[in-house]
């Protein structure tokens, strides 16, 4: 079959795989016929998680069901589904407790309690480098799904591939950084980037009855998006100090609620990018700090962006002193899933309007760049294997 394998940073091609197959009884095997391009595997692109093997990438993917392993009950060959981005067992402690993103089964190579640096990670991820679990991606033709009475769920009647696609990874991720804070409705939610996931952020907060949503990026035809289909006020951090722009918005005081979701790869100077070579750092926290400074006294910072590495000069004080709540993590996307479906299903929730860019599964290698660099007004990328 066909698939987007990253072989080295910057470096991603459509080659010829073996087709995946049944290893274990709970496997499904799905013939992918949507699939997108993570802000999350720009990390593996550009090289801050590493990846030493040649890997399938992508765990944003829905499709239908061609092959079922002999314990699978909860779907059938010919459900059209589409698959969190956690691959969980479903039984374990951290499953039963609805941190999938943790699962003690899953990664059994590199899983352990401390979260270090390069050992001890937590639950897998499709196609989420050998660290993850080392299992091939959903940017293929088809991709083997473990633990199938658990993950996959069956699109409801009338749905296209286009509306439903974003159950898999970023409607859930969104909707968790408002979900951590506790949103029950007439907050203030600043959301911290306006890529795909700020935006589902964004559109979550609504529909927990935010009272006011805000969206700040660095790149207007991104704050223009958030405005067109999240309806959010915007603030450019380019040319506007966006911490000062919140407290005036908000007497002063700061938002309710700050959402990091432009993580470690935000924009940074060149000093800055030297500096994290004597700092044995890499990316920044600059987002986070940023949030922590606008959200008011005793709000909620939830952390979405992705973060790889230990970062001195964490303002510890500023959040003792503020009193500060804070999230951070995986998405638990198999735990709101089943939610997210019903908003979709009574038609609450839009999530089709932030594709920018429909390519066949040959053009994925574009599909990256562009997506990275920002090119095109490239928001979200979605590939047709
Ligand atoms: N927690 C999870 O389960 C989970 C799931 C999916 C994605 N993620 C992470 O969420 C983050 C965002 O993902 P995405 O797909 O939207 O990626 P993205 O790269 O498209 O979006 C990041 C946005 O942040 C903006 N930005 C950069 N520096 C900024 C700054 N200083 N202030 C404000 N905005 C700034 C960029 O212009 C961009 O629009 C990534 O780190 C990704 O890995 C986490
Ligand atoms: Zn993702
Ligand atoms: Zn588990």
């Amino acid at each position: 079959m066909k698939a987007l394998v990253f072989h080295r940073p910057g470096h991603v091609e459509v080659n010829d795989v073996d087709d995946p197959r049944i290893e274990d009884p709970q496997d499904v095997i799905v013939r992918v016929t949507s699939t997108a391009i993570c802000g999350s595997d720009l990390h593996i692109y550009n090289g801050f998680f590493p990846q030493l093997k040649d890997m399938v990438l992508g765990h944003e993917f829905m499709g239908v069901i061609e092959e079922t392993g002999t314990a699978v009950t909860n779907v059938a060959k010919g459900d059209r589904v589409v698959v969190p981005f956690p691959i969980a067992c479903g039984a374990c402690f951290f499953c039963n407790h609805e941190l999938p993103g943790h699962c003690e089964n899953s990664n059994p190579e590199h899983y352990g309690p401390e979260g270090g640096l390069l050992t001890e990670k937590g639950g897998a991820l499709f196609g989420y480098t050998d660290l993850y679990g080392g299992y091939q991606g959903g940017q293929a033709e088809y991709v083997r799904v473990p633990y199938a009475n658990f993950g996959p769920r069956k699109v409801p009647e009338g749905f296209s591939d286009e509306e439903v696609l974003f159950l898999t990874d970023i409607f859930p991720t969104g909707y968790s950084g408002i979900d951590w804070a506790g949103v029950k409705g007439g907050e203030t939610v600043a959301v911290f980037g306006c890529g795909p996931v700020g935006l589902m952020a964004q559109k979550s907060a609504w529909l927990r009855g935010a009272k006011r949503v805000i969206g700040v990026d660095i790149q207007e035809y991104r704050l223009e998006t958030a405005r067109r289909t999240a309806n959010s006020e915007t603030i450019n951090a380019e040319t506007t100090d966006p911490v000062e722009a919140i407290r005036d918005m908000t007497d002063g005081r700061g938002a309710d609620v700050c959402v990091d979701a432009v993580g470690m790869e935000a924009d940074r100077s060149v000093a800055h990018k030297l500096g994290n070579v004597w700092r044995g750092e890499v990316g920044s926290i600059k987002a986070l700090k940023t949030c922590i400074s606008a959200v008011r006294r005793g709000g909620w910072v939830t952390v979405l962006g992705v973060y790889g590495v230990p970062y001195d000069n964490f303002p510890l004080g500023q959040i003792f002193d503020k009193g500060i709540f804070m999230a951070f993590g995986q998405a638990p996307a198999q735990k709101h899933i089943d939610t997210l479906i019903g908003h979709l299903e009574r038609r609450e929730i839009k999530l089709d309007d932030i594709i920018s860019h429909r390519l066949p599964l040959k053009e994925a290698p574009k599909g990256y760049e562009i997506f990275n660099e920002k090119k095109d007004d490239c928001v979200k990328v979605v590939l047709k294997p």
